[in-house]
C-alpha cells in the first residue's frame, strides 16, 4: 500500500470543526484504495501566534515542506486584527505560499444542480456553471516591493504595497492556465487592468505572446472590472479564467457565490512539480459562526479531493469522495448556508457522519 505523509493546519476559527470532517473521510476511504496515511498536525496562524509568538513557526513550514502534501482548514480572527501585518494569522498562508513556491492557485466554481436552489442568483443563470480561477499566488501586490507603513519627513504616514510582475512569473502562470483550458473547454479569459496598469500590461503582452504556443485554446482578455460584472451577469461565458493575485482573490470570491455558497468551494495551492501543495478552502475562519458546529464541512473535504487528485495523484480515491458529497446532496442533506426548502438542516458533525454513511455504501 501506498504511504502519504499529510501535514494538517487545522488554524483558527471553523477550522479544527471542518478538518475533522475532512480527516475522517480520508481515513474512511484509505483501505479501499490501499493507502495509508501519516496526518501529522501542526500550528499555524492565530493559535500559532498563541503558542509560539509567530503565525507560521519554522518547525510548521519544515514539516509542510518534508510532506507529500499539506491539508490546510482556514486562519484568523479578530482577536489577532490588531498585530502588525508580519505577525497577523494571514501571514502563515502567505509564507506558506512563498516557503513552498505555490504559485498556482486552482479554483474551481462548478455548480451542483443540487445547489441551484440555495443560490441567491436565478436558475437560469447558473445552471451549467462550471469556471476554473487559475489564480497567480505568489507575486502581485500581495509580495510587491516596497510595501510596508513610511512616515515622511512631515510626519505623514503613507501605506504602501506594490502591484508587480516579472516576465517569467507570468510565462509560468499562462502556461497552467493554457495547460489547464486545454483539459476543460479550450477558452481562456485574462483578466487585468491594462487600461491602467503598466503591470497589466507587461501581464497582457505576455499572455498574448503565449497564446501563440496554444492555438487550440481560444484566448480572451477582459478587465478586472468588467469581468466582476460578467460573472453575476452571464457566468456561463466563462471556461478557465486566469489572473494576478489580487483580482483572482476577489473573483474567487465572487465566482464562489455562483455554486451557492463559499462553504463548498475548494482549492489547490500548485508550485512546482514533485513539491508538496497546499489545498484548502476558498473561504476563511468564518468567526461568526465558529465553535456552534454550523459550518459547511464539504469546502474542506472536496479540498481533500483535490489533494489526492492534483497532490497525491490518487484520482479514483478524490472521484470517490466527491461522489460521497454528490450523494448526500441527493439525499436532501444541507448546513444551513446551503439549505433550501424540503431539506433537511444538519451541522457540521452531523454532515460528516452523512458522509461517512454515504462512503460505506
Ligand atoms: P470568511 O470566508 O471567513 O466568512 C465569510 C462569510 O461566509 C461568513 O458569514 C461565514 O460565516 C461564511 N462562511 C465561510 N465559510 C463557511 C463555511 N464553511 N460554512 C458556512 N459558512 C461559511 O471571510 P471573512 O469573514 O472575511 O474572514 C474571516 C477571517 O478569515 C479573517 O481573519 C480573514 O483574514 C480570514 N480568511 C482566511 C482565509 C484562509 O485561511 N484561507 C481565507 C479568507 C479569509
Ligand atoms: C484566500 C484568503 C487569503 C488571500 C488571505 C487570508 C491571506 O483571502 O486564500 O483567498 O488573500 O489570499
Ligand atoms: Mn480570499
Amino acid at each position: 500500500s501506498k504511504n502519504y505523509k499529510i501535514t494538517l493546519l487545522s488554524g483558527d476559527g471553523i477550522g479544527p470543526e471542518i478538518m475533522q470532517v475532512a480527516v475522517s473521510v480520508l481515513q474512511a476511504i484509505a483501505p479501499k484504495f490501499n493507502l495509508t496515511f501519516a496526518f501529522e498536525a501542526a500550528l499555524a496562524g492565530g493559535s500559532a501566534f498563541d503558542a509560539t509568538g509567530h503565525p507560521l513557526p519554522a518547525e510548521t513550514l519544515a514539516l509542510c515542506q518534508s510532506s507529500d502534501a499539506v491539508l490546510l482548514a482556514a486562519v484568523g480572527g479578530e482577536k489577532w486584527d490588531t498585530l502588525p501585518s508580519h505577525l497577523r494569522p494571514e501571514q502563515a498562508l502567505l509564507g506558506l505560499r512563498a516557503g513552498l513556491g505555490l504559485f498556482a492557485n486552482l479554483r474551481p466554481a462548478k455548480i451542483l444542480p443540487q445547489l441551484i436552489d440555495a443560490s441567491t442568483l436565478k436558475r437560469e443563470v447558473i445552471e451549467g456553471v462550471d469556471i476554473l480561477v487559475v489564480r497567480e499566488l505568489t507575486g502581485g501586490i500581495y509580495f510587491g516591493l516596497p510595501k510596508g507603513i513610511f512616515t515622511d519627513e512631515n510626519g505623514v504616514r503613507r501605506g504602501v504595497n506594490t502591484m508587480a510582475y516579472t516576465e517569467p512569473e507570468v510565462d509560468r502562470i499562462g502556461r497552467v492556465a493554457f495547460e489547464s483550458a486545454r483539459k476543460r473547454q479550450s477558452t481562456l479569459c485574462s483578466v487585468d487592468k491594462a487600461n491602467v496598469l503598466d503591470v497589466s500590461q507587461l501581464w497582457r503582452e505576455r499572455i498574448t505572446k503565449l497564446g501563440a504556443e496554444y492555438p487550440d485554446v481560444k484566448l480572451s482578455h477582459m478587465y478586472v472590472d468588467n469581468a466582476a460584472m460578467q460573472l453575476l451577469r452571464y457566468p456561463k461565458q466563462f471556461d478557465v479564467i486566469v489572473t494576478g493575485n489580487l483580482f483572482g482573490d476577489i473573483l474567487s470570491d465572487a465566482a464562489a457565490m455562483l455554486t451557492g455558497s463559499i462553504g463548498m468551494l475548494p482549492s489547490a495551492s500548485l508550485g512546482e512539480p514533485g513539491k508538496p501543495g497546499v489545498f484548502e478552502p476558498v473561504h476563511g475562519s468564518a468567526p461568526d459562526i465558529a465553535g456552534k458546529d454550523l459550518a459547511n464541512p464539504l469546502a474542506q473535504v472536496l479540498s481533500a479531493a483535490m489533494m489526492l487528485r492534483y497532490g497525491l495523484n490518487e484520482s479514483a480515491a478524490a472521484d470517490y469522495i466527491e461522489q460521497a458529497v454528490t450523494k448526500v446532496l441527493d439525499s436532501g442533506k444541507r448546513t444551513g448556508d446551503i439549505m433550501a426548502s424540503g431539506c433537511e438542516q444538519l451541522g457540521c458533525k452531523a454532515m460528516g457522519e452523512a458522509l461517512l454513511a454515504a462512503l460505506a455504501v
